[in-house]
């Protein structure tokens, strides 16, 4: 039987942001170069490619992942949505995009993409979260811009608007 070389690549299949994706992969490549150099989704950026910055975050499976130590083979299979997939419809901005700009949650960006995925998916499993908890939970994400205060004014206030929502739907 035919040996498969350790370099050959391999055929993933994956939803990115609602609609399937099928692509080549090589073995060793990561998630973060795979979307930005094979599908040109280069809103997901890359920053200390070791798993400390969260600049690469993205979710996978429902909660949030470090692209940058995840492979491209690993994602096989899987559900992912990156900042190209947050905003509801072409032209609109989530809740917590909307909060992010109503604050001025961010300044030179490079951040931005990774902390808003991350607080989409903490949000969700934390309608209700207080300054100090968040404060904790942002510690996963480096800012060099912003202090984190507009960040978390902007996370408070669409933590709250979504309650708001959620309770008249
Ligand atoms: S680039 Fe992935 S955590 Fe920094
Ligand atoms: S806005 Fe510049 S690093 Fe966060």
């Amino acid at each position: 039987m035919p040996r498969m070389s350790a370099d050959a690549n391999h055929r993933i299949r994956f939803k990115l942001n609602g609609r399937m994706v099928e692509a080549d992969a090589e073995p060793r490549m990561l998630l973060t170069d795979f979307l930005r150099y094979n599908l040109a989704m280069t809103g997901t950026h890359v920053g200390c490619e070791h798993g400390v910055c969260g600049a690469c975050t993205i979710e996978i499976d429902g909660v949030p992942a470090r692209a940058c130590l995840t492979l491209a083979v690993q994602a096989d299979g899987a559900d992912i949505r990156t900042i190209e997939g947050l905003a509801p419809a072409p032209g609109r901005l989530s809740v917590l995009q909307e909060a992010f700009r109503r604050h001025h949650a961010l300044q030179c960006g490079f951040c931005t993409a990774g902390i808003l995925l991350s607080l989409e998916c903490y949000l969700r499993d934390n309608p209700s979260p207080d300054e100090a908890t968040l404060r904790d939970y942002l510690g996963g994400h480096l800012c060099r811009c912003t202090g984190y205060v507009t960040i978390i004014a902007a996370a408070l206030d669409a933590a709250e608007r979504l309650r708001d929502a959620n309770k008249d739907a």
